[in-house]
């Protein structure tokens, strides 16, 4: 049995690592040993809960306000003592925070094989997403084997001369995730969120984040939102508020107190998935939600200038708007008031995975490592 590293520390990374974690678990190849930054804490917390992993190894690294600094030397330190102590044969990071890099950085300094998961994304403007884009290309540098979701993000890596032997496609394991927690038995039990269920509502489901939006973009955005709810009397917004302090400051001033706005804490994933299925229209600058959203037939509206999944803005589910306070108004108001626009947009699209995102992950790994046959790609439409 190889002994993997997994690693991950935010909600996200750990939503899409989790049915990797399980696939190692029931593989015949790995014995998996988890290992959380908590470069989240509660939001991450939330996931391990959900789908009952016990991490092997937590470096508790959060701080109130932390800086991109903070993250990246607690991270590469503490995991160089991990790595140092556990000698594993590989080491898995995922995606493209500064945990992912920090991570693969940890692991090149003691010679151990990376196998990067959601590799090849790309914007191609490194300041967009901040700092994201950077993270997952100077992790892909530092990568041995890149398991990327689709067909276009292999391309990415083929472009920047990337061997083509060290790539598997594999679909996105947020799918696998999604699927699972979309299947379990649910009911809302908060008395607010029940609302969204009462017909002739209509529900936009809000979520926002990412760092380059922080400050007036964000405040563009939601006041918006407010011309929305007063042009459109059956809407209803569900925000669950990121846990970052500077997201709830302008939250707060734009939006607190505001009459059919439901703000809540971060919201555990199953609670989540089952609001995204209630909801008319998902407005976002989340990664995650532009991949989970068109395959439950949601139409998104992208709050970013750029995006590194164009599969679904090339399918016609998912719209860049940007966080022009009018563009948004115009686009929400137009799905919102044209039957015909809005069944455009609400077609059921699933060029991100198929649920066997963890499998692929694993048997590519294996593959790399000569420990298995090299399995089939994940399909996608754009090449
Ligand atoms: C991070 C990632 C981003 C990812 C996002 C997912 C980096 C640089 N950023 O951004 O790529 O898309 O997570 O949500 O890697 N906080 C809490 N409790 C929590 C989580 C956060 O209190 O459970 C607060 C803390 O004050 C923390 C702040 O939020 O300092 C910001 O967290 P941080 O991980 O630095 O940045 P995110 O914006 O969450
Ligand atoms: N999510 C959740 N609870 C919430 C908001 C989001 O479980 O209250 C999930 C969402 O379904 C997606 C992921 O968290 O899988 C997205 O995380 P986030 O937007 O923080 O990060 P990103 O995807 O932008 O990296």
């Amino acid at each position: 049995m190889k002994k993997v590293c997994v690693v991950f520390g935010t909600r996200p990374e750990a939503i899409k690592m989790a049915p990797v974690v399980k696939e190692l678990e029931r593989s015949p190849w790995f014995e998996p040993r988890v290992v959380v930054t908590a470069q989240h804490r509660e939001m991450l917390d939330q996931v391990l809960e959900l789908f009952n992993i016990t991490p092997h190894h937590d470096l508790d690294i959060m701080r109130f306000e932390q800086t991109l600094f903070d993250i990246t030397a607690r991270v590469l330190t503490g995991l160089g003592a991990v790595f140092a102590s556990e000698k594993p044969d590989a080491v898995l990071v995922h995606g493209d925070t500064s945990t992912t890099f920090a991570g693969s950085l940890a692991a090149y300094y003691l010679q151990i094989p990376v196998g990067h998961v959601e590799a090849g994304l790309r914007t191609g403007n490194k300041y967009s997403p901040f700092p994201e884009e950077m993270n997952r290309h100077l992790t892909g540098v530092l990568t041995d084997v890149h398991l990327a979701p689709t067909a276009g993000a292999r391309a990415n890596l083929l472009a920047e001369g990337v061997d083509d032997a060290r790539i598997y496609v594999t679909g996105n394991t947020v799918i696998d995730a999604l699927l699972d927690t979309a299947a379990r038995p649910f009911r809302f039990m908060d008395p607010e969120l029940a609302q969204t269920e009462e017909p002739g509502r209509r529900m936009l489901l809000v979520t926002t984040h990412r760092r380059e939006n922080l400050g007036a973009p964000l405040a563009g955005v939601y006041r918006a939102l407010k011309r929305i709810l007063d042009r459109h009397s059956d809407t209803l917004v569900v925000f669950p508020v990121h846990k970052n302090p500077a997201v709830r400051r302008v939250v707060e001033q734009e939006l607190g107190g505001r009459e059919r706005v439901i703000l809540t804490e971060p919201l555990p994933y199953l609670e989540f998935v089952n609001l995204m299925k209630q909801a008319a229209l998902v407005l976002t600058d989340s990664g995650g939600l532009q991949e989970e959203a068109p395959s439950l037939g949601k139409p998104v509206l992208v709050l970013r200038d750029t995006t590194e999944r164009p599969e679904a803005v090339d399918a016609g589910t998912v719209r860049l708007v940007g966080t022009d306070e009018e563009a948004v108004f115009q686009t929400a108001d137009e799905l919102l008031s044209s039957p015909e626009a809005y069944r455009r947009m609400a077609e059921a699209v699933n060029p991100y995975g198929d649920g066997q995102g963890a499998r692929r992950t694993v048997q590519g790994l294996a593959h790399y490592m000569g420990l298995a046959p090299r399995g089939t790609d994940f399909e996608t439409s754009k090449t």
